[in-house]
């Protein structure tokens, strides 16, 4: 094994000790001596960085997210965490990556970003570029390749020159603000729908062109809802697509508001519920209605993809959204902090605690 620095032989790391609610006792914990894997072969191993609190990291703990294996397999004892970056410090004899490459493990469904050193094979990392932020690096994957899978799948299914006009669900979201941005880069037109006006001014400082803030519209006093908003705003037509990532009566009105031959495209589930679709949208207007998962979008993508979203944070089209960076021990404070309303992006971890 190659090495770059003196590597201990015990690392801090979060394990899910069993599936259940984030914040309950027990459920997760802090191991401060856990063993540091030795690479070997073509593995290298990662001194990790940064790695952020995801949604998806959530619901593998409650043990809902089907992407992760122990997931699927429901064997708790594992460390969770979909991404992070990190500095490779050792590596096996055919490992080819050199000492000291910032690097993003793609960890997939093994997740185990929330730990200080992470080993995985070196065809595994995606290479940092010294003008990409460690912090933009640590959310590099989820999020923005997201937003471009979801961009690219608007592109391929409707007319978005014909009609401009798309509509965000969960908006203020971390992705959703990246999401307007993108839509901005490319003339699109978006409608936000937020479920409170705290950040309707920066959404709209970002480029949102409306904001549709539900609590404001859910007037049992008043016959207007949202979608009529929506119908007057595209003169009728409708939107040309919905990213949906909320389910419920908020997923069930954006699909409502499809023009014909729209696209509705389902990529999260924030409230847990499933929407209602109308048979009459099915048949007369022809909607589509599809899921969007990365995983599985990322395995038919051409290599130059990632390449493409670094560009974007050049570019400052992507800028870093962060809410808050905590040491590993104060993950619980972090739970908390994720099920807050209105945040304005990531809660990263720090891995570099001693
Ligand atoms: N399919 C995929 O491949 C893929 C990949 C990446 C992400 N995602 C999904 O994309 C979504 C956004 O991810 P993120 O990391 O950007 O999330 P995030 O920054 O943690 O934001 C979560 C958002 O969900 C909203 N929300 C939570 N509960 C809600 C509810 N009951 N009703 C309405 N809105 C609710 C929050 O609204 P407030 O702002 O009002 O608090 C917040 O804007 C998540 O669902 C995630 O799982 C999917």
């Amino acid at each position: 094994m190659n090495r770059s620095i003196a590597i201990p032989a015990q690392q801090t790391r979060l394990q899910l000790v069993r599936f259940g609610k984030p914040q309950e006792q027990g459920v997760v914990q802090l191991e401060r001596d856990a063993p540091v894997p030795v690479p070997t072969g073509s593995q290298v191993l990662v001194k990790m960085l940064y790695a952020p609190l995801h949604p998806a990291d959530m619901l593998t703990i409650v043990g809902f997210y089907p992407g992760v294996r122990y997931v699927v397999e429901q064997k708790p004892g594992f460390v969770p965490g979909l991404e992070g970056c990190g500095v490779v410090v050792a590596r096996g004899e055919q490992a080819t990556i050199p000492l000291g490459t910032r690097v993003v493990p793609l960890l997939g469904e093994e997740a185990g970003s929330w730990q200080q050193f992470v080993c995985v094979e070196g065809k595994q990392c995606i290479c940092v570029p010294d003008d990409i932020d460690d912090r933009i690096a640590a959310q590099l994957f989820v999020n923005p390749l997201t937003v471009v899978g979801l961009y690219k799948e608007m592109e391929a299914a409707v007319d978005l020159v014909d009609n401009p006009w798309i509509l965000q669900t969960a908006a203020n979201s971390t992705l959703g603000r990246m999401m307007i941005a993108l839509a901005k880069h490319h003339s699109l037109k978006t409608i936000n729908v937020v479920r409170s006006a705290a950040t309707v001014q920066e959404l709209k400082e970002l480029g949102a062109d409306v904001v549709i803030v539900v609590e404001q519209e859910d007037d049992p006093h008043s016959n207007k809802s949202w979608d009529r908003k929506v119908l007057e705003i595209t003169q009728g037509k409708g939107v040309a697509a919905v990213l949906e990532a909320v389910g419920s009566d908020i997923g069930s009105m954006a699909c409502s508001c499809l023009q014909s031959g729209g696209l509705y495209l389902a990529y999260g589930a924030q409230s847990g519920k499933p929407i209602r679709m109308s048979n009459s949208d099915l048949i007369f207007k022809d909607i589509t209605c599809k899921g969007f998962w990365l995983s599985r979008w990322f395995r038919k993508q051409p290599p130059h993809v990632v390449e493409d979203l670094f560009d974007l944070f050049r570019s400052q089209v992507f800028k870093p959204c962060i809410q808050t960076v905590l040491p590993l021990d104060r993950y619980l404070e972090a739970f908390r902090l994720q099920r807050e309303k209105n945040r304005r992006g990531k809660i990263l971890f720090s891995l570099a605690m001693e």
